[in-house]
């Protein structure tokens, strides 16, 4: 479903005008669907409908209270790779035992919290991780339900920053190691091995890459049975990619569907981890023209969000769309659209065609995964404002920093 569409020349999020939000929130503000999260969500349920699964949102990709609590109550699972996301996600009304814990540096107190909680399972990536978790789980005298996170060396096709299913990459076990690990974990009395893991990659848009995992993992599986160890549920990770541009990605539903073919008859439950193909074109950072800047060589928009609100353009040079909120009657002007920040890296956009005038306001599509959350204080910046929209009703779900939060912690020497 579209969230954001044009109504009498102005773009609204589901029965809201942006422009309003501008007038009540002020800018830059993150504004999100709740409509979209909730059909992305149920396109992932509904295929694996009838069999034993979990769909856990990879909170990394957004972890607002508000948005995480419109899951929780779609009885969503969730991803966490912290203890700073385990606490976000049992705030926001998750169930502890929808939890799997991701990630290759897990402390003794992010594990022994999310024993004390008792979370569905560890992804565990490393043979010292292995022994760790085993020492915590004796300390507090319970059973550490465990995956390994097996790297099966394929190539995802994605930016390198976002690979991880290639042997180079610091995550998981390699496949060929994988039997050595589960046997050592198999003897350790405070674990018990419940799954297989892996997460190869991220905007992935093809499947491809999917399934050659899926079936090096079925084959590790089969290894691990003849061993005596039985594996209950498989983890694929996250990955299924986005549009952001013209990028044709699989629909959840067809990923689903080729999956659940190659695993028929094995009693194996499923669990995804989704990120971006949840919430990424579930929202858009909203932001107005502050001044036109003409030069020789270039025109610039220069705008007051900037790359410590939105660094994917930065960070990875990601294209997202840039659209008006109301668009101009006019030929348009090449601009690069820019923050404020003191960096030539600084852009959201570059050599887009819009027809601007100061005070405009812009949104920058496609921004509800990896936005607000890899947003920084960088230049003595606040945080922006995040609404959550439903129906015509708007809800502030986070308020825009001040500028004393930003230096509350800190202090002046003493002498
Ligand atoms: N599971 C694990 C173990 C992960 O590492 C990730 C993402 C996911 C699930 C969710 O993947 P998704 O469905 O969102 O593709 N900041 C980058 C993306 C980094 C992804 C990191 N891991 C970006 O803005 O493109």
């Amino acid at each position: 479903m579209e969230a954001f569409s044009y109504r009498d020349g102005q773009l609204f999020a589901e029965g809201v005008a942006l422009s309003a939000l501008a007038q009540r929130f002020g800018t830059p503000t993150y504004v999100y669907s709740r409509a979209h999260i909730e059909a992305q969500y149920r396109a992932y349920a509904d295929a694996l409908d009838g069999m034993p699964h979990l769909v856990c949102f990879a909170v990394k990709a957004n972890s607002n209270l508000g948005v995480l609590n419109v899951l929780a109550r779609l009885g969503a699972g969730f991803d966490i790779v912290s203890r700073g996301e385990l606490e976000r996600v049992l705030a926001a009304g998750g169930q502890p035992d929808r939890i799997v814990f991701s990630g290759v540096g897990k402390t003794r107190d992010d594990m022994r919290r999310a024993l004390e909680v008792g979370v569905h399972c560890f992804n565990v990536e490393s043979t010292d991780e292995l022994e760790r978790l085993q020492q915590v789980a004796a300390e507090l005298d319970v059973k550490a339900p465990v995956s390994l996170r097996v790297n099966p060396d394929v190539d995802a096709g994605t930016h390198p920053y976002i690979s991880t299913g290639l042997k180079e990459n610091k995550f998981g076990i390699a496949i060929a190691d994988a039997e050595a690990v589960y046997a050592r974990a198999a003897e350790l009395p405070n674990l018990q091995v419940v799954g297989v893991d892996c997460h190869i990659g991220s905007q992935l848009t093809s499947l491809p890459p999917f399934l050659d995992a899926l079936d090096r993992l079925l084959g590790l599986i089969d290894r691990l049975a003849a061993r005596g160890i039985h594996i209950r549920h498989l983890d694929l990770g996250g990955g299924l990619g986005v549009r952001y541009r013209d990028e044709q990605p699989p629909l959840a539903g067809d990923y689903i569907q080729a999956v659940r073919q190659r695993i028929e008859g094995r009693g194996l439950a499923l669990v995804f981890e989704p990120g971006r193909s949840i919430v990424a074109n579930a929202g858009v950072l909203l932001t107005r023209v502050e001044y036109l800047k003409h030069t020789a060589h270039k025109d610039f928009a220069i705008v007051d969000a900037a790359m410590n609100d939105l660094i994917r353009p930065a960070l990875y040079q990601a294209w997202m769309n840039v659209v008006a909120v109301q668009p101009r009657e006019g030929e348009g002007r090449r601009y690069d659209i820019v923050g404020p920040i003191c960096e030539t890296g600084d852009f959201l956009a570059k050599d887009r065609t819009l027809e601007l005038a100061e005070g405009d306001l812009l949104a920058v599509c496609s921004a509800g995964a990896y936005g607000f959350v890899m947003s920084s204080n960088y230049n003595t910046r606040g945080r922006a404002a995040e609404v959550l929209v439903d129906g015509d009703e708007a809800f502030e779900v986070r308020r825009r920093e001040s500028v004393q939060e930003l230096y509350a912690g800190e202090s002046l020497l003493p002498r």
